[in-house]
Parts: structure tokens; C-alpha cells; sequence
């Protein structure tokens, strides 16, 4: 069995993260959020990995070339991000007459894929869906299931849904999907739809089976979405630490602390909560579900529920809650004239004073 994981398209929902970083590549508690799959996708004894890339191909090679992988992993071009039946399209030639599981890679699921895997492999379906339920359905594809919890009809984003059952992004397939995406028109959103693609072999007699996910499932499309996969991921942290704490400082509950790193002075972190290497945390509070990534600067600050990312800096600011902080950010207060916030924000920022 192959794996192809998808992490191309633009993200425009997590602008102006996106505009320099791939979605994909977003941290969750200090792990790119595509790691989550690659992860799954090994675990379940996948050895053949086709990453689909679109717009930061070079980006997304070169984070994933700094990790050694227990697999072998090459990339597929999409270019124009033109639908999920269109990376599967794309996919055909690596995928060859094989089943494959595809994974959206901005998708993280608590239970991991390997029995789903296992039982799609003995089922002798052509495809195999996870479902989950879901407050918010018209976010997402829906299925809409029979007495018997056959497949009766799956629907993309519907404005009236037909239930609470959502299309997780993972998806089993036997090589009978290529004739379904290459049978599918555009949606009105102008896209080649995986869900239309299933629906089609739905309708035209093939065997779709699905199951329903028993843990937690998350999307991580919106800034809110990773802020929510950051405390589930953070739920489930292990204290450790490989840095230096002052005897002044204090750490309550889970907390992992990264190599050269020094928490130091008058400091309280409160997990669960991540803290990278080579950072220095001084006089601060960092509360519960707080992320902070390699060689951050937190001075005089209080933060929490919140994801800090490689080498931010946030000296006495105040208090910050359930906020994003990309790469690089420098922010810190001033007793320069005339008074006021100083600010120097990308297209698309968005800044709750
Ligand atoms: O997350 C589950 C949902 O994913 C499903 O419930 C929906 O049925 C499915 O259509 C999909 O909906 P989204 O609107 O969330 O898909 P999105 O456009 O965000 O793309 C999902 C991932 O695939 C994302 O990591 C970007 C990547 N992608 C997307 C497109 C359209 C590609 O690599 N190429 C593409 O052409």
C-alpha cells in the first residue's frame, strides 16, 4: 500500500501565516502539523510516501529532509491547487495499481490510521471513508447514512446538511478512484472534489465503506482550529526537561523544556505547556496550553493558550492570550515618544488591542 499526503493549496484562511509559510508547516505543539501525518502514514507500515506540493514545494522539502524518516518520501507536483480529485490525479503515476491511503496533511487525528488501514486492506472496498461528528457540518463533506450505515449520499460543504457526520481528510482508495476523478466536473467552488469523486463510485456500484473515529479529529484550516489542535496535542505532553531552570522559577504540572534553553528569575509556567530549545523565558508567566518555539525570547510577559513560533521575541507586553505569534515577530514595549502602539502588521494581521 502507497501514501500520498497532501500539502499543497494556499491557506488563505491562516493569511498572513500563509503568506510566508506553508499551511502545512504550521507548528502544533512545536511539530509541523504535516509531521502528524507522515507520522500516522508510517505507523500504519506505509514505506512509499508521494507528498503532493503545490506554491512552497522548496519550503516544504526542506523541512521534511531535516528529519530521517523510517520511509521512502517523494514529492509530486500539483502546481495550481485545483481540487483534492485533482492531487489525486496527479498522484496516479506514483500510485500505480496500488491501494493508497491519502491524508490532507493539515488533518490530525488522535487514534492514528493503522487499523482503519488494516481493515481496508482485508475489506476488498474500493474505497473506505472515516467519519466523524461534528457541531459545525457545513464546514465540511458530509455523509448522509442508511438504516444500516451504508453510504447513502456524500456532499461537500452543504448549506443544509443532511447529518452531523463529517469526512475526515483521510481517505483509503483502490485504484478505481482514478476513473471516478477523471469523471467529476469542477463544484461551484471551482474545484475537482474528492467527496463528488466518492460520490460517483457511490452511485456507480462500487463498495465504499465507512467508520466512524472514536477520538478526536482536527481540521487546522483556521487560526482558531490550531490554537484548539495545539491543547489536544498539549493535553497528552510528557514532562521533561533538557534545559535550566533558576531555583526562583516555578514549574507546575506538565511541562517539556527543550535543550539550551533557561527559564529564569521570577518565572511561573503552569501546563500543559511546550517550550523549544535555546530559549531563554525570563520574569514571565507562561500558562497552560502555550507552545513556544526554538530559540524564543519571552522577558516580563505573561502568555497563555497561545503558539509562539521559531524565534519570536515578547519582552514586557503585557498579557497575551489565545494568540498565534509567527516566526520572527518582535514585540516589546517602549518608553520612546510620542506614545502610542507602534505597529508594522502584514496584509491581513489581525491585532485585538
Ligand atoms: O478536513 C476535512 C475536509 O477537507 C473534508 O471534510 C472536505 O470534504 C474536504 O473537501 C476538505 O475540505 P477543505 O475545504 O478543508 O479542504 P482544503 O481546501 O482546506 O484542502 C485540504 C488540504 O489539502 C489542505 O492541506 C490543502 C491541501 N490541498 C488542497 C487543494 C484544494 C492540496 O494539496 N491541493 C489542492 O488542490
Amino acid at each position: 500500500m502507497k501514501g500520498i499526503i497532501l500539502s499543497g493549496g494556499y491557506g488563505e484562511r491562516l493569511r498572513p501565516l500563509t503568506f510566508s509559510q506553508q499551511k502545512q508547516l504550521i507548528p502544533v505543539a512545536n511539530k509541523p502539523v504535516l509531521f502528524y501525518a507522515i507520522e500516522d502514514v508510517i505507523k500504519a507500515g506505509i514505506k512509499d510516501i508521494g507528498v503532493v506540493v503545490g506554491p512552497n514545494r522548496e519550503q516544504v522539502e526542506e523541512t521534511i529532509g531535516r528529519r530521517k524518516w523510517n520511509a521512502s518520501i517523494e514529492f509530486i507536483q500539483q502546481g495550481e491547487p485545483k481540487g483534492l480529485a485533482h492531487a489525486v490525479m496527479v498522484s496516479q503515476d506514483f500510485v500505480g495499481d496500488n491501494p493508497f491511503v491519502m491524508y490532507l496533511g493539515d488533518n490530525i487525528l488522535k487514534e492514528g490510521i493503522s487499523q482503519h488501514v488494516a481493515e481496508f486492506q482485508q475489506s476488498g472496498c474500493d474505497a473506505s471513508i472515516l467519519l466523524c461528528h461534528v457541531t459545525n457540518p457545513t464546514m465540511f463533506g458530509v455523509a448522509e447514512l442508511g438504516e444500516n450505515g451504508e453510504i447513502v449520499r456524500l456532499v461537500e460543504k452543504p448549506k443544509v446538511p443532511p447529518s452531523d457526520l463529517a469526512l475526515v481528510g483521510i481517505y483509503m482508495f483502490r485504484p478505481s478512484i482514478f476513473k471516478a476523478v477523471h469523471s467529476i466536473k469542477p463544484s461551484w467552488r471551482n474545484e475537482l472534489e474528492i467527496t463528488d469523486s466518492i460520490q460517483w463510485l457511490v452511485e456507480n456500484g462500487y463498495k465504499v465503506k465507512s467508520a466512524i473515529v472514536s477520538g478526536w479529529w482536527k481540521d487546522t484550516g483556521k487560526p482558531e482550529d490550531i490554537l484548539e489542535a495545539n491543547r489536544l496535542v498539549l493535553d497528552e505532553i510528557e514532562s521533561r526537561n533538557e534545559g535550566k531552570v533558576d531555583e526562583k522559577a516555578s514549574i507546575r504540572g506538565r511541562v517539556s523544556i527543550g535543550k539550551g534553553s533557561e527559564v529564569e528569575g521570577k518565572c511561573m509556567v503552569k501546563g500543559p505547556a511546550i517550550i523549544g530549545e535555546r530559549c531563554l523565558i525570563k520574569d514571565s508567566y507562561i500558562g497552560p496550553y502555550t507552545s513556544i518555539g526554538d530559540g524564543c525570547r519571552i522577558i516580563g510577559t505573561e502568555i497563555e493558550d497561545s503558539v509562539v513560533m521559531e524565534g519570536a521575541s515578547l519582552q514586557n507586553v503585557g498579557r497575551i492570550v489565545d494568540s498565534l505569534i509567527g516566526r520572527g515577530v518582535n514585540a516589546k514595549a517602549t518608553s520612546v515618544l510620542p506614545n502610542g502602539h507602534r505597529l508594522i502588521l502584514g496584509d491581513y494581521s489581525q491585532v485585538e488591542l
